[in-house]
């Protein structure tokens, strides 16, 4: 595995793949099991495999967790490697944006509900962000992972409405043995947060089965079975709950003819999670 962290550097690296076809798995690192399918996908379908670290300043809003957030780069390189990453770009903050940066993307649509209500302006963080690192590197195909499931959704718009010529491949999320879907973030909670903090997957995986069996029909029934269930875990707080129509977010009309996304952000003390599912996929 090569290490780069200069941009003119890594592009010379690439040039000789352009014929081939380039995976590329961008991550804020402190990599798990969510990160490494990603990283495994990407290996089974191209030639080379890039995968970028870089805690993105743009996408944290004023009070969140950019200078907590947690970085094990030692730790990353071995794990990348022995995913059979190829290359592993790891710019600075310096490198990304050596000067104010005076352009980004605004996907407009899909990131208005979600987190796109909960965080402004983190998904013109995003798009601009991953727009940067698909110039920087070239791929012809992107990794990304349904934990993030509105992320997926704004990239595939924007590289439809900018005609990147790249394609996305969505991947399933990775969970623990207990159901919690990976997240650098899981290492913020106390064990009883923890432990509470089940309730997302479990009543998640319960109102898919219950659509599915026809003991929930319609979206607010959805909506307001997963906010008592979740409400009785005393340490969480919902940030939102919400069942809309996928990839378009809009609200849906059929929860059995069309592809749905029931998605929640949960705090459990400061740390905010998220887990969702997909029905009719
Ligand atoms: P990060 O949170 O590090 O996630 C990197 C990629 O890993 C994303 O595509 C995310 O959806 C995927 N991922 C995280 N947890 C996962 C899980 N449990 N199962 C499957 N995939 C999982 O998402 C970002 O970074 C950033 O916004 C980024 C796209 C890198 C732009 O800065």
């Amino acid at each position: 595995m090569k290490q780069i962290s200069s941009i003119s550097q890594l592009q010379t690296e690439l040039a000789a793949y352009h014929s081939r076809t380039i995976g590329f798995v961008p991550t804020m690192g402190f990599l798990h099991a969510g990160h490494l399918s990603l990283v495994h996908q990407a290996v089974s379908e191209c030639d080379l495999v890039v995968m970028s670290i870089f805690v993105n300043p743009l996408q944290f809003g004023p009070n969140e967790d950019l200078a907590r957030y947690p970085r094990d780069i030692e730790r990353d390189r071995e794990l990348a490697e022995q995913a059979g990453v190829d290359i592993l770009f790891t710019p600075t903050v310096e490198e990304m944006y050596p000067r104010k940066i005076q352009t980004q993307v605004q996907v407009s649509g899909v990131t208005e509900k979600l987190c796109g209500a909960s965080r402004p302006g983190h998904f013109e963080g995003v798009a601009t962000v991953v727009s940067k690192l698909f110039h920087i590197v070239g791929p012809n195909r992107a990794y990304f992972g349904l934990k993030d499931a509105q992320q997926v959704a704004v990239i595939e718009q924007m590289v439809f409405d900018l005609s990147f010529p790249v394609t996305i491949v969505p991947c399933e999320i990775v969970r623990d043995t207990d159901g919690i879907a990976k997240s650098s973030r899981n290492v913020y909670l106390s064990a009883e947060e923890r432990t509470q903090a089940l309730i997302l997957s479990r009543s998640l995986k319960q109102v898919k089965e219950m659509v599915e069996q026809g003991a929930l029909t319609n979206q607010h029934d959805v909506r307001n079975f997963l906010i008592e269930q979740i409400e009785l875990q005393p340490l969480a707080k919902i940030d939102y709950v919400e069942v809309l129509s996928y990839p378009t977010l809009t609200e849906p009309r059929n929860l059995f003819t069309e592809t749905i996304l029931i998605a929640v952000a949960v705090y459990f003390g400061n740390t905010r999670l998220l887990d969702n599912v997909i029905l009719n996929k």
